[in-house]
């Protein structure tokens, strides 16, 4: 029996003969930095999302705090989900913001318009909503709405959500801006990378100005806002470039193999697919499951693991934010919706190139972990 890896990273060979060509390029003509690599892919990356403008920059994780320094969040606070990576409100903090945990609705992961209501005080600058695991909430556009008519911004943290779609809109063209990254277990890589997409102008060219070390413009040494080295090199673009040409066929494959996952799981007691709202597409960079209280989740992985060599990925997340000894100053309350939905998932291994048959692996190794959780142990 193969073993079954919780993530795959695939860069075929003939895209890396591609890439190779272009770093040598890159190489030859001395352009190294920001220079038609990274144009190319923003260019592609905006007509992705439908965006009028596209930032690349050096990781997820400036591309959310470029645009909250955009934004103004100095000295206000910034509502964040608390089931989200360390990035999203250790961006806020170093944008100068303070952050305010919201909770989320566990059966989809995400803040809901309720969660957003309770958490708005006066301080309120604005709301970064994430799209864990490729999943857009059906609630995204009424947050939206809600945000305008409050005078609040909306930045998507859509790091997970390369190519999810709701309505006819993709992930990131709900709010004033979204940040994607490009990590490597991401469902696209550049190596290392992340990409602002944003409708606005004023955003556009403030974000240019703060990947660039604050300068006015490419060529001079007119520092007008306190930026940071956030470039992107041309070498990591051209990795960009390739990846996002494979984005289709990489959806096309994740969404076959979520789809087997969903029948298969039907008839399985005990679990719950988190699954997208009608007239969603997810990307599936996570296919997660709500497991029943009482499971152990260590356990139930540990058995996978070890009687049939499939590994599941780390949660999204295991532990909130808000529990997280580093953000201990910002907890507010207790947030049930964020705790019950880290507590109580698992993802199951999904990348492009899953075959048929290791679906059915992982269902059945899934299936007989499950059985074994239910029957009470002779000891
Ligand atoms: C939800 C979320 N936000 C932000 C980031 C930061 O992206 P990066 O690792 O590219 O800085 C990540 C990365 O894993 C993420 O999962």
């Amino acid at each position: 029996m193969p073993n079954i890896p919780a993530a795959k990273i695939v860069i075929p060979e003939s895209d890396r003969r591609e890439i190779l060509a272009r770093i040598d390029e890159s190489l030859r003509t001395g352009a190294l930095t920001l220079g038609p690599l990274t144009k190319q892919f923003e260019q592609d990356f905006a007509a992705l999302t439908g965006s009028r403008y596209a930032i690349a920059v050096n990781s997820g994780t400036s591309a959310l705090e470029i645009p909250l320094r955009v934004l103004g969040v100095e000295g206000r606070e910034v509502i964040v989900p608390s089931n989200t990576f360390f990035a999203t409100p250790a961006a806020v903090l170093h944008a100068g913001g303070r952050v305010r945990f919201a909770d989320v609705d566990p059966r989809t992961f995400a803040l809901s318009l309720e969660t957003v209501r309770r958490a708005v005080t006066p301080q309120t600058a604005g709301v970064v909503l994430v799209h864990i695991g490729g999943l857009v909430s059906p609630e995204t556009p009424a947050i939206a709405a809600f945000c305008r008519e409050k005078g609040l911004f909306l930045l998507e943290d859509a790091a997970h959500a390369h190519g999810s779609t709701l309505g006819q809109k993709s992930a990131g063209t709900f709010g004033v801006a979204a940040s994607f990254s490009f990590y490597p277990t991401k469902v696209m890589t550049s190596g290392e990378g992340g990409m602002i997409v944003t409708d606005d102008e004023r955003i556009y060219r403030e974000a240019l100005q703060y990947r660039d070390q604050g300068k006015e413009g490419f060529t001079t040494n007119f520092h007008v806002r306190l930026g940071y080295n956030w470039r992107l090199s041309e070498l990591h673009a051209a990795v960009g470039v390739s990846q996002l040409k494979r984005l289709p066929e990489f959806l096309t494959d994740r969404r076959r193999a979520a789809d087997e996952y969903t029948s298969r799981l039907r008839g399985l007691k005990g679990l719950t697919p988190v699954l997208p709202a009608a007239g969603s597409l997810s990307n599936f960079y996570k296919y997660i499951v709500r497991l029943e209280p009482g499971i152990d989740r260590a356990r139930l992985k540990k058995t996978m693991k070890e009687t049939s060599g499939v590994s599941l990925s780390g949660e999204v997340y295991e532990i909130p934010c808000h529990r997280q000894p580093v953000f201990a100053s910002y907890a507010t309350g207790p947030l049930p919706g964020a705790d019950e939905a880290c507590g109580r998932h698992i993802c199951l291994p999904v990348y492009a190139g899953m075959t048929t048959a290791e679906v059915d692996q992982v269902v059945r190794a899934l299936s007989s972990a499950l059985k074994a959780e239910r029957t009470p142990s002779c000891a």
